[in-house]
């Protein structure tokens, strides 16, 4: 098969080409990625060199580039990562939101249908359902809970998840579409809470918790998502939604409050700042469909998953401190300056 992986020099695209390039070597992997900001060639550095793998650098929502991609390569699925995935950048900025997140998102979309690829799955987001309230831990997001946005970012997303389910129903194109908890792990970009907490609690820098810091996320491993999506695309069903999540509900002050004692380094580092507007207040997913139809169950509890995590940023410090500093943004020039613009 060959199976186009949009996204892949970030966070979550980036771990899947990992596992995907490792666990399938027969399967043509090809990453297409612009390398906005939240993109680092370093990340794949451990499989640019395997047999299985490419990297194309390109704008999702670029028309005439997406078609001549999709027509010369004929791709058999196509696994839509890419977007801006930032909430904060979605508040200061929401236009490019809009831009890459539906205008990328129908771009892919008609060039599947143009091209005849023969699945085509949304990477989306628990954030399309809106919050919960932090009073009823007896309720979860399921695959029926009305999308109800409260950011530019998460109804970008919702959007686009929109345009998915319309184009398999209108034209019948064979999609399927996860929404996931937030991720941790290994590469992840440090502007989101757990890399940009551990970075400044190492430099003895004060952590920025919005507001009282009570507000929950339900935080999922990315080896779990990765091996979710994986299972979703070969035996999903068509035109179908599914949830991912690992009951692993946390306070932020918890999740900041873990991290200082992994590292111990004081509580009197966290600084209680103005909080984020429109913040939502829970997410929480009930993954059933998923574990019940796809027999998933995810391999880390947050437990156990953190301090691993915790240590993966210890032992590669070059890898986010060359963010920190800028200097991955010449990684690019350095590794294809000359092959590519
Ligand atoms: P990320 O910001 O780390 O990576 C996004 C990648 O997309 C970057 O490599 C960037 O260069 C690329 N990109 C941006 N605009 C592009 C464009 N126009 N064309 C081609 N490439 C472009 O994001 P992430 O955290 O890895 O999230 C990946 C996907 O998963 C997103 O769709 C996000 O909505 C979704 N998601 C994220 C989480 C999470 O906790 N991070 C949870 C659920 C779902
Ligand atoms: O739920 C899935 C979503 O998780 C994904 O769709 C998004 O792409 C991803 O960014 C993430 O969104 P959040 O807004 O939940 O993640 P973030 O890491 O930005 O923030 C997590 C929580 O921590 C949130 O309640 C805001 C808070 N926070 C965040 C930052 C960056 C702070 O208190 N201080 C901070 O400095």
């Amino acid at each position: 098969m060959k199976i186009l992986v949009t996204g892949g020099a970030g966070f979550i695209g980036g771990n899947f080409v990992h596992y995907m390039v490792n666990k399938y070597p027969e399967d043509e992997i090809v990453n297409l990625d612009l390398l906005t900001y939240a993109g680092n060639l370093e990340t794949l550095k451990p499989v640019e060199d395997k047999p299985n793998y490419r990297f194309v650098r390109g704008d999702i929502a670029d028309r005439t580039f997406i078609f001549d991609l999709f027509e010369k390569e004929q791709f058999d699925v196509v696994i839509n990562f890419a977007a801006e995935s930032h909430v904060d950048r979605s508040i200061t900025g929401p236009q490019i939101f809009v831009q890459t997140n539906v205008l990328g998102t129908t771009t892919l979309l008609d060039a599947s249908r143009a091209f005849g690829v023969k699945r085509y799955h949304q990477v989306s987001t628990d954030e399309v359902y809106g919050d919960l309230p932090l009073d009823r831990p007896d309720l979860f997001f399921t695959e029926e809970t009305p999308l109800h946005t409260s950011s530019p970012y998460s109804s970008s997303k919702a959007s686009a998840d929109l345009f998915v389910l319309a184009y398999h129903r209108t034209f019948g194109l064979p999609v399927t579409v996860s929404r996931c908890s937030n991720n941790y792990g290994p590469y992840q970009f440090p502007e989101k809470l757990i890399p940009l907490m551990i970075a400044r609690a190492l430099a003895d820098e004060k952590l920025p918790v919005y507001g009282e810091g009570l507000n929950v996320r339900d935080w999922l491993h990315v080896y779990d998502h990765c091996v979710a999506i994986d299972l979703i695309v070969r035996n999903g069903k068509v035109g179908e939604v599914y949830n991912i999540g690992g009951h692993n509900e946390r306070t932020n002050i918890e999740v900041v409050k873990t991290i200082l004692k992994a590292l111990g380094k004081p509580e009197s580092l966290i600084e209680h700042v103005e909080d984020r507007k429109g913040h939502d207040r829970r997410y929480a997913i009930d993954p059933q469909k998923l574990e019940n139809e796809l027999g998933w169950k995810p391999v880390y509890t947050f437990d156990s998953g953190i301090p691993e995590t915790i240590q993966w940023y210890l032992d590669n410090r070059e890898w986010w401190e060359h963010i920190i500093s800028g200097e991955y943004q010449d990684y690019f020039k350095e590794m294809y300056g000359e092959k590519l613009q």
